[in-house]
């Protein structure tokens, strides 16, 4: 069964290279992103994994754990990384989970048979502190995944969740957003003190507010 938006993410235990795991208490109170790639000691997924680990801090400052996972051993997973710092300059400082039996990439339906009858796709979970999924993204093994891309969503997503604001196609950090249509223009004058212009009823905008 396909995860959802709105579903809670589910709940496993797994090995990872930084030993035994149970997904929601290690993600504790804050948010998570679990990522899956194809398999290890691949061109792309070594890009990807080296990428995750020099953004550490662009996730820290956004209160967000990420957690890798594929069908390979724990074993492999730690050999690999050796190779990763070798050529990205960075080797993972994030947990890479062990998933072998597919147990979780068959829970998280990260295994697309018409694709590959046996390895993940590449498949993204942003996960809020609610332990709800925020966002979903499947990409093929052939395409390296835009971190710079899930990183503004989680942006956009935390405006959400803390100011009441969605963001306009293109959204970048710093630029105007939309008031959310579930508030009145009266709850919207209360909420932003640099106010709000109304271009449509339905279309209400104001400078981001955490700015
Ligand atoms: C890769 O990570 O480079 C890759 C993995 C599986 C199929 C194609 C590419």
């Amino acid at each position: 069964m396909a995860i959802r938006l709105g579903d809670t993410a589910p709940d496993f235990e797994a090995q990872t290279t930084e030993g035994k795991i149970r997904f929601h208490e290690w993600l504790g109170t804050g948010w998570g992103i679990l990522f899956s790639h194809p398999r290890d000691f691949t061109p792309v997924c070594t890009t990807e994994l080296g990428e995750v680990a020099k953004l550490k801090k662009e996730f820290e400052r956004r209160n967000t754990k990420v957690i890798a996972l594929s069908v390979d051993s724990v074993d492999d997973h730690r050999k690999w990384s050796v190779d990763i710092e070798e050529t990205q300059g960075q080797k993972p400082n994030y947990p890479l989970i062990a998933d072998p039996d597919r147990k979780i990439a068959n829970l998280y339906d990260m295994i697309h048979p018409n694709a590959d009858n046996t390895l993940t796709v590449r498949s993204v979970f942003i996960i809020g502190p609610d332990k709800k999924v925020k966002l979903t993204l499947t990409y093929p093994a052939s395409t390296g995944r835009n971190f710079d891309e899930i990183l503004r969503v989680l942006d956009s997503l935390q405006l959400t969740a803390n100011h009441s604001v969605a963001t306009p196609v293109n959204w970048k950090d710093g630029e105007d957003c939309i008031v959310v249509p579930s508030l009145t223009d009266e709850q919207a004058k209360a909420k932003f003190p640099k106010g709000f212009k109304t271009i449509k009823p339905y279309l209400r905008i104001t400078p981001q507010p955490n700015k």
